[in-house]
């Protein structure tokens, strides 16, 4: 793996959680043709039409009764589902890892989805955009201004808690092989996603020789923290918010109490859906791009088998990752069907789910030998 200047990979790349955020954005547009305006903090109100909510029955007879189904969970089984961690550090077991072990496990784990320093590939999310604290922005004036900047929608700028990204890496990924990590890994991994972001804990700088252990863990304060809650009654509270929050109609003829964060039963029966309108987050920056320049690998003995291994067998070794699997040979009569010049160019150039090169740094000749290599395997 070669290191450039980070600065220039990440300017360089795409992000993959701007194609799944515009997907959710269009769906929503053509679900509903809800006129009004998007919710101050995103609340989402739905109607119980018909017995319904949306395409959701709703069975109001169960509501408040006990379930006369299933049983109830061991205590055991429970405990394999309890796996979560929380800002306050429940479920967070002791363990430390540094951010240069991170950076390893890293490089063998992670890159080929999430791309060099966390700058995300074809279809797989960015882990950082640069330096969260100068990065950040506030969900707080984008909701209630029409075209004002909303936070750059990855981990650094724009997650609340720091918990959600132990818990998710132990919990869900590599992706296609999840629950693998130890805790000690999940620490130094955890560390080096802190480190591309430019994090500080307690006033001190994340950087790769810095070891992140439990106690340090609970001081990190995320940049955008306080970005999710509308400041209403504070002196820096948005021009116009409380008459925003006076009228009714935009919040589909609820009352809405400010103050009051609701948590159960928020639903009105007689409450309109509204929800973020298409267009309503549009700031990725840099836009998507799968072209690579970094430098190309030396071919000296090169090893079709080895090559796969090393670039391509974390999605193509079984079809979790949608990607047809190797010595599958049905999936692959399928995809050299078409020819093997147009199966050569969808390889090069990226389609769908699989990254341009399958995001590896090979030579065009090398990348059809694996390509090659690949097919005949799957005969
Ligand atoms: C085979 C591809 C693949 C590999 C390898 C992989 N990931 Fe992921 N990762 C994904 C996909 C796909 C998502 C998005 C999942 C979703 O949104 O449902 C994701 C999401 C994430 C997220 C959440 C990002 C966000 O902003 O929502 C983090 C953090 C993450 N991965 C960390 C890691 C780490 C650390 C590793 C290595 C141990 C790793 N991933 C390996 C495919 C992969
Ligand atoms: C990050 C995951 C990922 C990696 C790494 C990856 N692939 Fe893929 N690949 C996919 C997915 C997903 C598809 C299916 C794409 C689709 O929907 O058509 C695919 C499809 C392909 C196809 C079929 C293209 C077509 O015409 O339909 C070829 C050839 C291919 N990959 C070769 C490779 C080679 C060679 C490597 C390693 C150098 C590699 N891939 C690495 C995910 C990956």
């Amino acid at each position: 793996m070669y290191k450039l200047d980070r600065k220039l990979i990440l300017s360089a790349s795409a992000i993959a959680a701007a194609m799944l955020l515009s997907a959710v954005s269009a769906n929503g547009a053509t679900e509903t043709k809800s006129t009004a305006k998007p919710s101050i903090d995103g609340g989402v109100y739905y109607p119980v039409v018909n017995g319904k909510t949306g395409p959701y029955s709703v069975n109001t007879k169960a509501i408040g009764k006990k379930l006369n189904h299933g049983r109830v969970p061991t205590a055991n089984e429970l405990k394999a589902w309890n796996t979560d961690v929380m800002p306050d550090g429940t479920g967070l077991p002791e363990g430390s890892g540094s951010a240069s072990d991170g950076s390893d496990i890293y490089d063998a784990k992670c890159v080929m989805c999430h791309g060099d320093f966390g700058s995300g590939g074809a279809g797989y999310p960015s882990l950082t955009k640069g330096n969260a604290y100068t990065l950040k922005g506030s969900l707080k004036s984008q909701r209630s201004q029409d075209g004002a900047e909303g936070p750059v929608r990855v981990f650094g700028t724009y997650w609340p808690r720091a918990s959600s990204l132990w818990w998710y890496i132990k919990d869900a990924m590599p992706h296609q092989s999840t629950g693998t990590l130890t805790v000690d890994e999940t620490y130094a991994l955890t560390a080096y996603i802190l480190q591309l972001n430019e994090i500080k804990i307690d006033n001190i700088l994340v950087d790769s020789d810095y070891v992140l252990d439990r106690a340090k863990f609970l001081k990190i304060s995320m940049p955008n923290k306080d970005g999710f809650e509308p400041n209403i009654d504070g002196p820096k509270s948005l021009p116009g918010i409380r008459a925003y929050y006076a009228k009714a109609s935009n919040f589909g003829g609820q009352k809405v109490k400010p103050s009051e964060r609701c948590m159960t039963n928020c639903q009105k029966p007689t409450a309109k859906i509204v929800r973020i309108q298409n267009g309503g987050i549009k700031e990725f920056v840099p836009p998507m791009a799968t072209a690579r320049d970094l430098p190309k690998e030396e071919a000296k003995g090169f090893d079709a088998k080895t090559a796969y291994e090393v670039n391509c067998a974390a999605c193509h070794a079984n079809s979790s990752m949608g990607a047809p699997a190797i010595g599958d040979k049905k999936a692959w009569a399928t995809v050299t069907q078409k020819g093997m010049e147009a199966v050569y160019k969808n390889g090069n150039n990226g389609i769908n789910g699989m990254p341009a090169k399958g995001g590896s740094s090979l030579s065009d000749a090398d990348f059809k030998t694996v390509v090659d290599y690949i097919v005949n395997t799957s005969k």
